[in-house]
């Protein structure tokens, strides 16, 4: 592993521990709740998040360009809600992610789905092209409505994404997580998923780093949380601090303005 790839896999896991931010949204569900104007959520967050997960078109339109940090380009796409998710192909070149100077980037594997293959040969063909230009590739992997979201096929999902090279692996949380972590060789991070009550977002992010995830890859339950610089502040809290739930649901409850 180069030096270039590991430097940037550290700037993204600081210290072994991430809040990353996903905004990525929008590449196949468009204007989705909270990210209607993408720069006006996503300005306030940027101090407080360990990178940005993002497609070119959202990072180029949406951050400013002297903003230091790190940048997880999302890659994979060409398919909407209203069609098969798992047809994706790469979007954006390794050459592309250079020029953008981003930390990594960020592919989806459907394991099991209709497309499984070719979404496991997007991964392997990135991380070749990775491996070129010192390019960590994160591999997310995105659960079809066929699947079962437990320990046996998420670990299933996660260690194939690792033998085939990724430098990170985005899953989803599920009852025995430890079982899922201790069978990929690479760091997990746990996505939010659908918004919940910010209590149980904490609880979440609390179980999951506690069962062994590096941190979080966090979207809608920070951007549509009603106070999101709040929520991912405390979101830190857990996974930077050990924070319980309590104290950071507590901090969140704490630094919110009272109601009116
Ligand atoms: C889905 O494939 C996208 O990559 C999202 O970034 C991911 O689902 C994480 O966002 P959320 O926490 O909203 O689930």
């Amino acid at each position: 592993m180069s030096w270039g790839l590991k430097n940037r896999v550290e700037r993204i896991m600081k210290g072994g521990r991430t809040v990353m931010l996903a905004v990525d949204h929008g590449y196949f569900q468009g204007p989705t709740t909270g990210l209607e104007n993408p720069r006006k959520t996503l300005t306030p967050l940027i101090p407080y998040a360990d990178s940005l997960m993002l497609t070119r078109g959202v990072l180029r339109t949406s951050v400013d360009a002297n903003q230091d940090i790190p940048i997880v380009l999302r890659v994979s796409g060409g398919t909407s809600i209203l069609k098969e998710l798992s047809d994706e192909v790469v979007t954006t070149s390794i050459e592309e992610a250079v020029r953008l100077n981003a930390s990594a980037v960020a592919v989806s594997v459907f394991v099991g789905s209709e497309h499984e293959k070719e979404t496991l040969a997007n991964l392997a063909e990135l991380v070749n092209e990775g491996e070129r230009y010192g390019i960590p590739v994160l591999a997310v992997t995105a659960v079809g409505r066929e699947m079962a979201r437990d320990a046996r096929y998420l670990g299933l999902a996660c260690r194939i994404a690792a033998e085939l090279g990724a430098s990170i692996v985005k899953t989803y949380y599920c009852a025995d997580f430890r079982r899922v972590v201790d069978g990929c060789p690479v760091p997990v991070v746990i996505a939010g998923g659908k918004k919940l009550p910010e209590r149980d977002a904490l609880q979440l992010a609390h179980d999951a780093v506690a069962e062994g995830a590096s941190g979080v890859d966090m979207g809608r339950n920070i951007f549509q949380s009603a106070d999101p610089v709040s929520i991912i502040k405390a979101v830190r809290g857990v996974v930077h601090e050990g924070k319980s739930a309590d104290e950071a649901y507590a901090a969140f409850s704490g630094s919110r303005p009272p109601a009116q």
